[in-house]
């Protein structure tokens, strides 16, 4: 099986950016659980960050007939953009979206997700460990 695993703006300063939000995880500490993952489940993980959306958009348009499931957090995109839902809704392929933090518990512009209308599963609020949920997921379900 394989999965590929996108964030998107500011995920690439987690550990730096609002500690008391995001807590002190870095970037680094989420992509060696994304390692730990891939030997422990014997699944193959790809990894993808981007701060900009069209590259988001050219990376999952890429991953079209290639990757069996796609766990997601779009970061700030996650509340604006309709780009990336669409591009989810074109590639067809089943995706989990992640939120480190609980959106939930936050600012109302916060509440909406556009990725999420596609998405079969939202995790938040568990900090890097959703990354680990969303795809045991989708080994579950598809693997
Ligand atoms: C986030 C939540 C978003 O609202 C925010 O813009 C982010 C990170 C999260 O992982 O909690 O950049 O997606």
């Amino acid at each position: 099986m394989k999965i590929l695993v996108i964030n998107g703006p500011n995920i690439n300063f987690l550990g730096i950016r609002e500690p008391a939000i995001y807590g002190k995880n870095s970037y680094a500490d989420l992509l060696s659980l994304l390692e730990s993952v891939q030997q422990e489940e014997g699944i193959s993980l790809e990894h993808f960050q981007s701060n900009h959306e069209g590259a988001i958009v050219d990376t999952i348009q890429a991953a079209y007939q290639k990757f069996d499931g796609i766990v997601i957090n779009p970061a700030a995109y996650t509340h604006t953009s309709v780009a990336i839902l669409d591009a989810l809704k074109a590639v067809g392929i089943p995706a989990v979206e992640v939120h480190i933090s609980d959106v939930d518990a936050r600012e109302p512009f916060r509440q909406i997700s556009y990725p999420g209308l596609y998405c079969e599963k939202t995790i938040k609020g568990q900090g890097i460990a959703g990354y680990r949920q969303a795809i045991l997921y989708l080994k579950e379900k598809y693997g």
